[in-house]
């Protein structure tokens, strides 16, 4: 028998695909989901002569596609979140769910993969790996997860040009600049489609002027790519693109602040 074909001139749907269909649209609305959820979360560094409270009763919760300022002095307790965040560390209470998945739960295997599935990283000190250039960097992560290997280096070549650096594929870590080796590490954090970018003070190792375009360049990966970032730093000019700006002492969140309009 012919299919009826709807208005649109497509054949009629089953049930379940009409379902996926609206789910699809609302999700494509411009709607936003949590992500990201840490409920009342501590964590203690135990040292020799004292037990350190890094993180006091912390309750945050990230939504998809948002970006986050996360402000604070030294020792405040930010970089000791993005790793909790990132499950690298485990809360000693409190919870941390990732897509509602507490992180608590994952084994090393588990945890291991949702990391390099789920999250990008961005550091101080780029951590790229001397000797090899540009395009092998990024490619690595790919690598790690078992993508082919021409595949992996297309995909690396689309994310330096993402991050304006089509013309130094070939370019080793040392013949990159401090601004340009920044770049290359987003594109690592990107090159895996992360839901979600920690990035720990980016620019610390900056000029203000390359600063500012690496800052630039993070606050516009949550409208282009998808990702979530958390962005950890020192610099009140990031708080200008950031839908939130979060402020930590001792351990605790002390303010949300709205950030500028993206
Ligand atoms: N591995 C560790 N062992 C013991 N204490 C630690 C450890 N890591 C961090 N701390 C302590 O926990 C507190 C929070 O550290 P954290 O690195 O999270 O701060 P931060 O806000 O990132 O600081 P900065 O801006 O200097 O990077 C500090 O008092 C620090 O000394
Ligand atoms: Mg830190």
């Amino acid at each position: 028998m012919d299919q009826i074909a709807d208005r649109s001139g497509r054949p009629p749907q089953g049930i379940g695909q009409a379902v996926s269909a609206a789910v699809a649209e609302m999700e494509s609305d411009g709607r936003t989901w949590e992500l990201l959820e840490l409920e009342h979360v501590h964590k203690r560094y135990s040292t020799p002569g004292e037990v350190i409270h890094a993180v006091r009763d912390l309750t945050l919760t990230v939504r998809e596609r948002e970006l986050v300022a996360l402000l604070g002095p030294s020792g405040s307790g930010k970089s000791t979140l993005l790793m909790l965040a990132a499950g690298l560390l485990r809360a000693d209470e409190g919870a941390v769910r990732f897509e509602g998945r507490d992180l608590a739960t994952l084994g090393r295997r588990d945890a291991l993969a949702h990391r390099r599935t789920q999250l990008g990283f961005v550091f101080q000190s780029f951590n790229l790996t001397a000797g090899l250039t540009a395009q092998e960097n990024v490619a690595i992560p790919l690598l790690m997860r078992g993508i082919e290997h021409r595949q992996a280096h297309r995909r690396a070549a689309q994310a330096l040009c993402e991050v304006g650096l089509a013309h130094r594929l070939d370019h080793v870590p040392q013949r990159l600049s401090g601004g340009e080796c920044q770049r290359v590490a987003i594109a690592r954090a990107l090159v895996g489609q992360p839901k979600l970018i920690l990035a720990d003070e980016p620019t610390g190792n900056l000029d203000s002027e390359t600063a500012s375009s690496v800052l630039e360049l993070l606050g516009t990966l949550p409208a282009r790519g998808g990702a979530a970032v958390i962005l950890v730093t020192h610099d009140e000019r990031a708080a200008a693109r950031a839908d939130r700006v979060l402020s930590m002492r001792d351990g605790m969140l002390l303010t949300q602040a709205r950030g500028g309009a993206r």
